[in-house]
């Protein structure tokens, strides 16, 4: 690994770079796309940024007044530089063909069908646009790896673009994302490293220095770290997976912290004292959601399993199987509790995005919890205050790994949403005449309701299943509820009903 630690020499480079305007393109206006361009832009003011994508309504939605995405501080930071030097189009030739970095963070699906089905990466999008790129591209270019792949990801994309390449020079990099949605515009600001891969050759070289630079107008220098492709490519998969085991083991903590009387806070505050664990990332939960770590570790274990590494697979593999595990084990707490029927039932459910300040519902737990009560045919009553009813239809019509496609090519089930199924504008509708509320998600919102007057307006007994520990659950059984907190002593009630998953 090289990092560069002289600033001086860094910034006499970037003058020298500045000389020439330096644009970049963008391929695919998601989730990492939009808000990591827009923050380029900002800070980098001599550099022309324009964002394209292949679905029209998104390009409007990010050129008018309501952003296609919810995320905290990016309203601002977009009005401040679109029309300047940030662009946001659907000519994508034009743009490409202009370029000298262009970025590349189109969907990578998880394949449904034929070779690795269920684990390995669907590279269809990324070779689609990699295969555009050598069609229109005129001058060199430098071509950025910015979703999530598979390692070895780049090496393939290099192939195609040599192979039609006309004779530009093209050099691949590998600058995997780390922002966490919901604070992705600090995330991006004040980065804990920002990672690039590239060949150890003089024009790989020279790539990753052009782009070192873009970074280097916010970024101090030691925190910019450059390495070879594949290990680029490969701590993104190691990251997220490390980051998801943290959250299986203590969900997997929470569930004999029940058995045994013990609170799974305490524990985790009492491990996370410990420099050397950390308190981060230790909140046991209804089981993490999110686009990024249940399809990374996929990725990773189907990599193992290619790598003749059958044990290492498996001991990824049980990080999603501990997820999967606390989610069923939410919805038969619900149920045995509810004297092991919830048919008819209204249950309310507080939430709906994967985690808060976020309206993504990408791999949402929620979507399980609701399936799992639909199974036992319960009303459900949904609210959460980023998520729109055409959202929650669609999310609950699809087939599992079919969100990961551009809006317009999502396949959607046969089956309509099941009647069900209603949205409420609001907590205290969505809980009225209701057996339960369930908490999916920790809207800050949700810990500061007014539970009486929720109370009162419930069918009796009143039960209240926090999937996220927000609630005081002895509050609430002071008023009346029955309660229910992930990995929290177990309230009389539930002791004599147990779950089994
Ligand atoms: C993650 C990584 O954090 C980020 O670095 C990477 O670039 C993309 O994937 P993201 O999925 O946006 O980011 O959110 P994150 O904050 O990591 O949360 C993921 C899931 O884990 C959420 O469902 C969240 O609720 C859950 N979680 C997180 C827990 O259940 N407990 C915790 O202690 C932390
Ligand atoms: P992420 O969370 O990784 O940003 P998203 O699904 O939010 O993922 O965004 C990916 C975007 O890439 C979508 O808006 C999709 O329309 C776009 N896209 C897919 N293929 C192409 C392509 N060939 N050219 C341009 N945009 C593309």
């Amino acid at each position: 690994m090289h990092i560069n630690q002289n600033k001086d020499n860094n910034k006499q480079t970037v003058k020298r770079v500045l000389v020439k305007m330096v644009k970049i393109c963008c391929l695919g206006a998601g989730y990492v796309g939009g808000p990591t361009m827009a923050v380029i832009a900002l800070k980098c003011p001599d550099v022309e940024v324009v964002v394209v994508d292949i679905t029209s309504a998104r390009i409007n939605a990010w050129n008018s007044e309501q952003l296609p995405i919810y995320e905290p501080g990016l309203d601002d930071v977009v009005k401040e530089s679109r029309g300047r030097n940030l662009f946001f189009s659907t000519d994508i030739e034009k743009h490409i063909g202009e370029a000298d970095i262009v970025f590349v963070s189109v969907n990578t699906p998880t394949k449904t069908q034929g070779l690795g089905a269920g684990k390995a990466a669907d590279l269809t999008y990324w070779e689609s646009a990699a295969r555009m790129i050598a069609d229109v591209a005129k001058s060199d270019k430098i071509v950025v790896e910015k979703s999530t792949v598979p390692v070895k990801t780049a090496e393939a994309i290099e192939k195609i673009l040599i192979h039609n390449s006309k004779g530009i020079n093209f050099q691949i990099l590998s600058n995997p994302e780390f922002l966490a949605e919901g604070t992705a515009i600090q995330d991006l600001f004040n980065p804990d490293r920002v990672l690039i891969g590239g060949r150890d050759t003089p024009e790989g070289k020279k790539a990753v220095q052009t782009l070192k630079e873009v970074y280097a107008h916010w970024v101090p220098e030691d925190r910019i770290l450059t390495t070879n492709l594949w290990s680029a490519e490969l701590s993104k998969l190691a990251a997220n997976a490390f980051l998801a085991q943290r959250i299986s083991s203590v969900n997997a903590i929470s569930a004999l912290c029940e058995a045994t009387g013990a609170n799974v806070s305490e524990v985790a505050y009492a491990v996370g004292k410990d420099a050397r664990i950390g308190p981060k990332f230790l909140n046991a939960s209804i089981g993490f959601g999110g686009s990024c770590f249940q399809k990374d570790i996929l990725n990773l274990v189907y990599i193992c399993e290619c790598n003749g590494l059958p044990e290492v697979a498996q001991y990824w593999k049980s990080v999603i199987q501990i997820n999967d595990y606390q989610k069923s084990r939410f919805v038969n707490r619900i149920v045995s509790s509810m004297f092991n029927t919830v048919a008819n039932k209204k249950i309310a459910m507080l939430g709906f995005a994967f985690k808060k300040d976020t309206g993504d519902t990408r791999e949402t737990p929620a979507i399980d919890v609701c399936n799992g009560l639909l199974g036992d045919k319960a009303n459900i009553c949904i609210y959460d205050p980023q998520v729109t009813q055409d959202q929650i239809e669609r999310d609950l019509a699809m087939n599992k790994f079919d969100w990961d496609h551009p809006t317009h090519l999502q396949p959607t089930s046969p089956m309509a949403v099941k009647k069900q199924v209603t949205v409420s504008s609001d907590a205290y509708s969505a809980t009225k005449d209701a057996h339960g509320v369930c908490i999916v998600t920790e809207w800050d919102e949700f810990k500061t309701l007014d539970f009486t007057r929720i109370y009162e307006g419930m069918q009796k007994p009143a039960f209240v299943f926090d999937g996220r520990n927000v609630v005081n659950p002895e509050k609430l059984r002071q008023i009346g509820f029955i309660v229910y907190s992930i990995g929290k002593p177990l309230d009389l009630w539930m002791k004599d009903m147990p779950a089994v998953a």
